[in-house]
Formats: structure tokens, sequence, C-alpha cells
């Protein structure tokens, strides 16, 4: 697939075992002088010696470096270690970064050659099914702050994205339907055939047999490359790409960002936004429950924590893509199609009704 953004357009390979050919796949698109690929631990030990030997194979000199695992280290300080460490490594103005693991090593380290030395190139090996289909596609890097995720941040195109989905061998069951959640989502806002598939094959997908998961994968990504290369900062289209994101950020706050996958969030979000969007007269009947029904057979959660109804109201409005009071919510107007909706908080939560038993009934 390729993302066609004028000079910086790249192409994002998707391949079987494609790992060891990494190396002069991305001799060819960066000519770097050096590498060094970012990596944790549990990924590093198991892809990382792979990914070095086939870069060296490709002649480019290249180092190893590890960041502790998970979110905690899209973190100043961590970053501030890597930038050091890109300087111990040697690497000059052509040399690349290369991020070797899910969508927290690729935000990190893209953060780090959009600013080491003013901006080196960058090349996505992502690891994770999440990072395959959204995070290592379309720019966004970003580190977090203690106030708040991804706060600071830029765009910063890599020079390449090179999958090899037999790397999700190893992930955990847990997170690859996390990953499928943001596949559910490109077929529910963009391409319904991709939803069809889904709804024959999510389980076989999920098994990583092969004619069920690449070309779910492939579809996705291609989504995700129109979409960006339409509206690279997010001034418009790109906003659809949060369907189900403005619930899924209140739920991750309420929890503390503790407990629950991105994705799961994202899952119980799309679901109340496409109840919603029934309501609200945007989408036929029995999307929602379509919506739901894959979800729930990808054994992901689809029903809000029941926090009050305050608790949401509290974390909408500081959801950091809040205008004002008002929200951009993403209303579903078909299983394939979706739209921005500027909505003041309280419609997007709205009181439950107290006139119900007024209304005549059969
Ligand atoms: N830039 C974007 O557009 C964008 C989009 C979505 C999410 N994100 C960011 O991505 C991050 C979430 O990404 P994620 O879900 O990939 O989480 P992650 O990077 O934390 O990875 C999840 C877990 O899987 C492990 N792992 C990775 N690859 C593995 C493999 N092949 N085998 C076994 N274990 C493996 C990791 O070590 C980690 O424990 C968040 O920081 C989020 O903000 C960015
Ligand atoms: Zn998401």
């Amino acid at each position: 697939v390729s993302v066609d953004l004028g000079s910086r357009s790249y192409r994002v390979a998707i391949g079987r075992g494609s790992l060891a050919a990494a190396g002069a796949a991305i001799a060819q698109a960066a000519k770097p002088t050096r590498a060094l690929i970012v990596s944790v631990p549990g990924v590093d030990r198991r892809y990382g010696a792979a990914l070095m030997r086939s870069l060296k194979q490709a002649g480019i000199p290249t180092s190893r470096v590890c960041v502790p695992d998970r979110d905690r280290s899209k973190s100043v300080s961590r970053l501030a270690e890597l930038w050091q460490a890109c300087v111990r490594a040697g690497l000059d103005r052509r040399s690349v970064i290369v991020a070797l693991g899910g969508g927290m090593v690729g935000d990190l380290a893209g953060f780090a050659a959009a600013t080491f030395l003013r901006g080196i190139s960058f090349v996505q090996v992502p690891t994770t099914l999440l990072a395959m289909v959204d995070a290592s596609v379309g720019g966004k890097v970003a580190i977090n702050l203690p106030e708040g995720k991804n706060l600071v941040g830029s765009f910063y195109q890599p020079r390449l994205v090179w999958i090899d989905t037999d790397t999700l061998r190893s992930l955990p069951r847990r997170e690859r339907a996390a990953g499928m959640a943001e596949i559910v989502k490109a077929g529910a806002i963009w391409d319904a055939q991709l939803f069809a598939h889904l709804e024959e094959k999510i389980e076989a997908a999920l098994d990583l047999e092969p004619e069920a998961l690449l070309p779910a994968i492939e579809a996705a990504i291609r989504m995700k490359a129109e979409v960006v290369s339409l509206d690279e900062r997010e001034t418009g289209l790109r906003m659809l790409l949060n369907f189900g994101h403005t619930l899924a950020h209140a739920v991750e706050a309420l929890a503390g960002f503790r407990g629950i996958l991105h994705g799961e969030a994202v899952a119980m979000g799309m679901v109340y936004a496409a109840r919603r969007s029934e309501q609200l007269g945007c989408a036929p009947a029995g999307s929602a429950t379509r919506i739901e029904q894959l979800l729930a057979r990808a054994g992901l959660p689809t029903e809000l924590p029941p926090h009050p109804r305050r608790a949401y109201l509290e974390a909408l409005s500081v959801d950091k893509k809040r205008m004002a009071s008002v929200v951009q919510f993403i209303v579903l107007e078909a299983i394939g199609r979706a739209s921005v909706r500027a909505l003041p908080i309280g419609e997007v939560f709205p009181a439950p009704r107290k006139t119900r038993h007024v209304e005549v009934v059969g």
C-alpha cells in the first residue's frame, strides 16, 4: 500500500516471514549511513537479532537499544535517554531510526527521529496488530505528559513501514483483539466490504489464518493511507478516524489508563457511538447491533463501564480534542460511512429520558 504525500510518500509493505528482507528494503528507501533499532526487551529478544542481521547484510552499520515496555516509556525522560543513545550510536543526519515494536515504540522512536538533529529518517517495523493497521501509518508521533496522553509530538512520516505478520504469532490474544477493534473501525467508517469480510472471518483472522488476516490488514491500512493522504494534519476527513474514540478516551481516563487496552475502550466507544448515531437518526436501525456482534465475537467488551453520567461528562470535557463544550463527534451514517458532527457534550451523553411514562405504547 502506498501513502501518497508528495515528496514524503512512502510504502507500507505487508508480508509473511519478511523480517529478514527488511534490511535491503530499508537500505533502498532511506539510503542510511547507520541505523539504530529501538525496541522493548520482549520484542527485541524475539526479533531484534534477525532485524539487525538483515540491516548489516544490507551494508548498514547497526546498533540496538531497548526502552522499558508499555506506555510509561513515552516520557520526556525516556526520550532524552533515547536522544543520548542516538549520539552514542554515532547517528548523523543521514542515519535512520528503526522502530521495532508496538505503537508505544513507534510513537517514542518516531518523535526521537523527528527531533534528533532536527529530523533524521525513520522506519517503522510494527509488531502488534494495532501498530500495523493504525499507529505505524499516518505519521503521528508523540510522548505523554503526566497531565495527559500524546500531549507533545509531531507529524513525522516514516520512509517505510515494513510489516511481517509472522511476528503476530507471539502477540497475546488479548492484544490481537485490541488491534482488531481498529480494523473493525476501518470497516465501519470507510469500507463496507472489509466489514463484511470480518463478519465472515473474524475468528480466523484472530487465529492468524493468512487468507482471513492479510486482506483485513491491507484494507485497514488502505483506508488509513487514503484518509491521511487527503488530510494529513487532521483538519477534516482524518477526524473520522476518531470514530468511537470520544468515549474511548473518557473510558481510558476514568480507568486511570490501567487495566484496559486502547482497542478495548475503542470497542466500547464504537458501540456507544453507533447506538447514539441511530438515536440521532443518522444510521439505519441495526447498524449498532452488527458492530456489537462483530466485536463480541472478537472477545472485545461492548458495554461502557458503569460510571455515573457526571463522571463521563467531566471526562469528555477534558478530552483534548474538544472544542469548548462541543465535541467533534463521529457519527455513523451506515456500515462503511461516517461523518463529523459538532455535538454539545450533553448531547453525546444525554440524560436518561424521563418522559417515557407518558408515551403511548401499543
Ligand atoms: N501514532 C498513532 O497514530 C497512534 C495510533 C494509535 C495508537 N498509538 C499509540 O500506540 C500505543 C499503543 O500501541 P500498542 O497497542 O501496539 O501497544 P504497545 O506498543 O504497548 O504493545 C503492547 C504490548 O505488546 C508487546 N508486543 C509487541 N509486539 C509483540 C509481539 N510481536 N509479540 C509479543 N508481544 C509483543 C509489547 O511489548 C507490549 O507489552 C499507545 O502509546 C498509543 O498512544 C499511536
Ligand atoms: Zn485508536
